[in-house]
């Protein structure tokens, strides 16, 4: 009898726990369904299966999970009929991303092109909404109910596909339920930097438990309260960069973390940027208004509830077009002009350039959610039980002559030791520290070296025999050496085997950390022969795909392979889960 195959592709673990409810409801209901990582399925035995239903998020600039890049890259290079397949596809992801679903679309379309038959449309989650997965869960089980189960078919010829069935669009996002809960009387006046009362709220007690337990790691909709320890600039003060060092104490709360995870972190918006979006609205920052089902004070919304920099399509409803310049004019009417309208600006400059007039409640509706935002954890547990550290770089940056501040980086690097922040855990699935004797690559170029302290103080409290070699980069050795101190000392005592840095701008031309790999080529390809894992923390843009085109040059250049063999020993070296990247 055919099986069902139930196949995910995680990066943080939702997949899995979504793939898990599916396998067994089916399995409950005399279907027998196997769980698999999307990585461990093979396009061969696909025509074997009853069925192929997947769950993938979507990872970096539109990648797939770690553990989905093999399945991707074999199914996206076609050349083989799927015809006989029945398939359906649950895409998980955040429209606040511009990839949004891209993996499981991707997927989607090219498991329909190599002629497999769409049993039921793709569905796509946005953030915490999971209702289409429940909706897909009750479609995909019942059509599969209602299919006896057929003996075993050859693989067939390819037949021309079925009529495409249109993917269901995604679900707006449910209004966020982030805590702090609203305050039933109004909100308190605020000082303009800091929300006083929101600090002094009791944290969160969790009992000790295992990792597994959502309730120790805290969620999106009840994190875990943190108290602020220490906040220091890593970078000299005559920097052009800010990274800031942060610990936060876990006591009482027993949040529990591994090397490797991230932490969510539930940013609050600029008061100073609130309060010139309700000058010029000329809205009161006391009324009342509806969130949800929670009342509060406008202001209050806007500094917790919703994302007042990144346009949301919704808004250009509010533009009075009379009255806009003609590119804001054209992206009310255009798709790609607002496109390109909503990457080049922010809410402030709709709502000046548009004469936006209109109630709190409806300029509230047309804005997204206010949504947590992820750092890697850069402590060890065992190095400091109760605390959490993270490592962030505060974005700053110039647009149409003003300055712009990210919102969580700036939120955190104003924090000050007492305050409280709302945090959570995310585990990561694979980038996980590596057995203790085997060699380890690091490559973690600016807050890229984050998980590597963590990892590093990891084995230095666990006196790990393995090697460790780390790959760190930054503009200048006098001003941006992050955690040199640390990275010193473990050089003299041994624990860091090798340390190589490179320093942008300490010389006309510029060198990156992929450079400093390429000059010791021979050295990793010998630790990659020994069974070295290689980890990338940091840039998704362009770092992580540079060092990977300089890993498939080093593994051609020094195994003498041809190119094409170079990308064979990657992907086994990848099937071999030795190479681990948390990008962003
Ligand atoms: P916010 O989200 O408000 O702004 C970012 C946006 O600003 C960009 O999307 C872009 O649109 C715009 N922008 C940025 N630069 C611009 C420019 N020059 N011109 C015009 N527009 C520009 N970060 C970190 O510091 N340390 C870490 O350890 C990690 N780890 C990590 C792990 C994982 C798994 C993820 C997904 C992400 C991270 N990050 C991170 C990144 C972090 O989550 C967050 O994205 C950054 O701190 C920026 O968030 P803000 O809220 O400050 O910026």
């Amino acid at each position: 009898m055919q099986d069902v195959i139930v196949a995910y592709g995680t990066e943080t673990g939702n997949s899995e726990s979504l793939a898990e409810r599916l396998q067994q409801q089916l399995s409950a209901g005399g279907h027998p369904a196997r769980l698999m990582e999307l990585d461990d399925v093979q396009l061969a035995q696909l025509p074997q299966a009853r069925a192929l239903l997947v769950i993938t998020s979507t990872y970096g600039e539109g990648d797939p999970p770690s553990n989905a890049e093999l399945f991707y890259e074999t199914l996206m290079a076609g050349g083989r009929s799927l015809a006989g397949l029945s398939f359906s596809v649950c895409a998980l992801g955040d429209s606040e991303y511009e990839y949004f679903c891209k993996c499981g679309r991707d997927i989607d379309a090219q498991l329909e092109a190599l002629g497999a038959a769409r049993l039921s449309p793709r569905v796509e989650c946005d953030g915490d909404d999971l209702s289409p997965f429940e909706g897909w869960l009750h479609a995909v089980t019942s059509f599969i109910g209602a299919q006896p189960a057929q003996p075993a078919q050859p693989a067939q010829p390819a037949q021309p596909a079925p009529p495409p069935q249109y993917a269901q669009p995604a679900q707006p996002a449910p209004p966020a339920q982030h805590y702090p809960p609203a305050p039933q009387q109004s909100a308190p006046r605020e000082q303009a930097t800091k929300m006083a009362h929101v600090d002094q709220l009791t944290p969160s007690v969790a009992t000790p438990s295992q990792r597994d337990n959502p309730a120790l790691r805290g969620s999106k909709k009840n994190p875990l309260f943190a108290r602020v320890l220490k906040n220091m600039n890593l970078n000299h003060p005559q920097s052009d960069k800010e990274t800031r060092h942060i610990e936060l104490s876990l006591e009482g709360a027993e949040l529990s973390y591994e090397v490797g995870d991230a932490l969510g972190v539930l940013p609050r918006n600029d008061a100073y940027l609130i309060l010139e979006l309700l000058s010029v609205l000329g809205l009161n920052r006391e009324q009342k208004v509806s969130v949800g089902d929670e009342t509060m004070s406008l202001y209050f919304a806007l500094k917790y509830r919703r994302d007042v920099v990144k346009i949301d399509p919704r808004l250009f409803e509010l533009v009075n077009v009379n009255a806009a310049p003609p590119a804001l004019r054209m992206a009310t009417q255009d798709p790609a002009a607002r496109k390109a309208y909503m990457d080049e600006h922010h809410v402030i400059d709709l709502v000046k350039q548009g004469a936006v007039q209109t109630s709190a409640e409806r300029f509230l509706a047309c804005l997204r959610s206010l949504s947590p935002r992820l750092y890697s954890i850069s402590s060890s547990p065992k190095a400091h039980p109760g605390e959490v550290h993270l490592t962030v770089d505060v974005l700053r940056y110039a647009l149409h002559e003003t300055q712009r501040k990210g919102v969580a980086s700036n939120f955190i690097a104003e924090l000050e030791a007492g305050d409280h922040v709302g945090v959570y855990v995310q585990p990561t699935k694979d980038f996980k520290l590596c057995d203790e004797s085997a060699p380890m690559i690091m490559v973690g170029p600016g807050t890229g070296i984050a998980p590597f302290r963590a990892m590093l103080e990891e084995r230095e409290a666990t006196r790990a025999p393995g090697k460790s070699w780390l790959f760190f980069g930054a503009q200048r050795q006098a001003t941006d050496f992050l955690y040199q101190q640390e990275l010193s000392a473990w050089v003299q005592s041994g624990r860091l085997s090798q340390l190589n840095c490179a320093w942008s701008r300490d010389q006309d031309y510029k060198v990156y950390v992929q450079d400093l790999m390429h000059q010791h080529a021979a050295g990793i390809w010998q630790w990659l022969e020994a069974g070295a894992y290689v980890y990338i923390c940091g840039d998704a843009k362009r770092m992580a795909k540079d060092v990977h085109s300089t890993l498939l040059r080093i593994i051609s250049e020094q195994g003498r392979m041809s190119p094409q063999d170079a990308e064979e020993y990657m992907r086994r070296f990848k099937a071999e889960k030795r190479y681990r990247r948390d990008v962003y």
